[in-house]
């Protein structure tokens, strides 16, 4: 199939999530915790030909809109993506995601020894390498980006 044919077709009301890094579509579901079971039409589009990335995923979620902190957790997890809405089958709003250089309070460091286990302190994480890995201030410890996906699960606690 040519890289021109649209591979979905467009949605009428709802988001797209453009420019995700390939392979990290599924995440993006995760962390807006949608598992498929939930009336919206879904459409993921993984590893695909891109002019900005070498390859994108795509997550097309019809009837959905996403909140401020919404995006912000998909930027930890896609730094490169692009949040479109989409009202009547035109895009009339694209906002790119922004990495924060730090991330308080979300993540909990994964070190038991770590200061931050104890009471009154903030667990503060440096984000390196665009949302790829990212730091305990206090400690030091790194986390890998799947280590870093499982916390932040783990940190958004069981669905509602
Ligand atoms: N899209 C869609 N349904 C619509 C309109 C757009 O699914 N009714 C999708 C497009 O397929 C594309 C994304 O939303 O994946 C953004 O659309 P558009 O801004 O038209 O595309 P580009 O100009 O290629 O976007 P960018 O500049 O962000 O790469
Ligand atoms: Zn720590």
């Amino acid at each position: 199939m040519s890289v021109r044919e649209l591979i979905v077709s467009k949605i009428k009301d709802g988001t797209v999530i453009d420019h995700i890094p390939s392979g990290r579509a599924l995440d993006v579901l995760k962390v807006l915790r949608i598992s498929g079971s939930e009336n919206f039409r879904i459409a993921i589009v993984m590893n695909v030909e891109s002019s900005k990335l070498n390859k994108k995923d795509i997550v097309k979620i019809e009837g959905r809109f996403l909140s401020k902190d919404e995006t912000d957790i998909i930027a930890l997890i896609a730094p490169t993506a692009t949040i479109n809405i989409i009202k009547n089958f035109e895009v009339v709003e694209k906002r790119k995601v922004s990495t924060p250089r730090v991330i308080s309070g979300l993540i909990k460091c994964p070190n038991v020894t770590c200061i931050t286990k104890h009471e009154g302190i903030e667990t503060t994480f440096e984000v390196l390498s665009a949302g790829l890995r990212a730091r305990c201030i206090y400690c030091n410890t790194e986390l890998s980006y799947p280590e870093f996906v499982e916390l932040i699960l783990k940190q958004l606690g069981p669905k509602k």
